[in-house]
């Protein structure tokens, strides 16, 4: 059997009368650059969000970048966030000119630690950026307590979160939430697209002037402000509205095969499986487990040659890269990150997978594990 790590051509092809009618009408129209099909897509999403305003933007990156930049946060100030996550989360900080500081994630949900968000907060923390990692919502609830007693913006990276929801309400939970629409995404586009989604119309305004060279309402060669290029795609946002219809049973399915994986692997005492947290409703972008006291990479060279992808999300903490040596930040600083770092594995998932297919994964991996 061979088992992709996701199947979007799968997707595609349940879809695809719908779908190439959609690109064929815009092509026809030239309507490429904002318009009717952004406009639609943008007043769907935040519905389906349950926010008020939702501004389309070229990526995920981008959605954090202009919903920093909007939220005002510039050089001198501080943003916490945590030290696993994909560098996207970060680079947005380092855009605004504000510096990075991190926190290690929680051992049982992997996302950022509350517990420890309050040391790092000093006189210059402006936001605290949780990252609702793998489909499943940080403790914003908690983080709230803090953000409201030090007056500080909750700016989540839901770049993986589409749908996800935290005690009952879906994201956006904080103040602004970041999505991306990177095409493996639980709502992919067909390229590169990202939102920024919230009820604050302040930062809704700025957003939408930014992501369009700084125009307000009703500018064009006037700039009152000066910002980007970083609008949706007009042709992405025409893709996203139709498949956005699906997002719900797509997110179902991903339960459903979550819930499989679960059953069995439950017995299997040499891996860790992800855990749900009782007032979230995870929609695993990813289905990530922990290998423990065996070689992560042997184990994925024999899935391989039978046939199964997997990948690692992500295998070194941000604050061990490269590009952040300038932080100074020791080894062990983040034991959890770093730790977890060399054990998970993304195993296949994807709204498409089967029973069949989830049940030789399992069987391979329990083999694997054997040797
Ligand atoms: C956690 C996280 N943040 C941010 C991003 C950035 O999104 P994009 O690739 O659309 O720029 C991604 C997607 O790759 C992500 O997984």
């Amino acid at each position: 059997m061979n088992i992709p790590f996701v199947d979007l051509k799968a997707q595609y092809s349940r879809i695809k009368d719908e779908i190439d009618a959609k690109i064929s009408e815009v092509v026809s129209n030239a309507d490429f650059i904002m318009g009717q099909n952004v406009e639609k897509f943008e007043k769907e999403f935040a519905q389906f969000c349950n926010a008020k305003f939702c501004s389309g933007v070229s990526s995920g990156t981008s959605a954090l970048h202009l919903a920093l930049k909007a939220a005002g946060i510039k050089q001198g100030d501080e943003v916490i966030t945590v030290a696993n996550t994909f560098i996207a989360t970060t680079e947005a900080i380092s855009q605004v000119g504000a510096t990075i500081k991190f926190v290690d994630c929680d051992p049982v949900t992997y996302t950022i630690d509350v517990k420890q968000i309050e040391k790092a907060i000093t006189s210059k923390t402006k936001a605290i950026l949780p990252v609702h990692l793998y489909g499943q919502c940080a403790d914003v609830k908690a983080i709230r307590e803090i953000a409201n007693k030090h007056n500080l913006l909750i700016i989540e990276d839901a770049a993986q979160a589409h749908g996800a929801e935290h005690h009952g309400k879906r994201v956006p939970v904080g103040d602004i939430a970041c999505f991306s629409f990177y095409p493996g995404k639980n709502l992919g586009a067909y390229g590169d697209a990202g939102a920024v989604v919230t009820n604050n119309e302040k930062i809704a305004e700025l957003v939408n002037a930014y992501r369009n060279h700084g125009r307000l309402p009703g500018e064009k060669y006037e700039h009152s402000l000066e910002g980007y290029n970083e609008r949706i795609d007009a042709l992405q946002a025409a893709i996203l509205s139709i498949k956005l219809k699906y997002l719900c049973s797509w997110n179902n399915m991903r339960r459903k095969n979550a819930v499989l994986y679960n059953e069995l692997l439950a017995d299997v005492k040499e891996i860790v499986t992800p855990i749900e947290s009782s007032f979230n409703k995870h929609i695993y972008h990813l289905y990530v487990i922990r290998i423990l006291d065996k070689n992560r990479e042997k184990i994925m060279e024999a899935l391989k040659k039978q046939g199964i992808a997997t990948q690692i999300h992500y295998p070194i903490p941000l604050h061990e890269q490269k590009a952040y040596k300038h932080l100074n930040i020791i080894k062990g600083a983040f034991p959890i990150s770093e730790q977890y770092a060399k054990q998970i594995i993304s195993l296949p998932m994807f709204p498409e997978m089967t029973e069949e297919q989830i049940h030789y994964v399992c069987e391979k991996l329990k083999e694997a594990l054997k040797e």
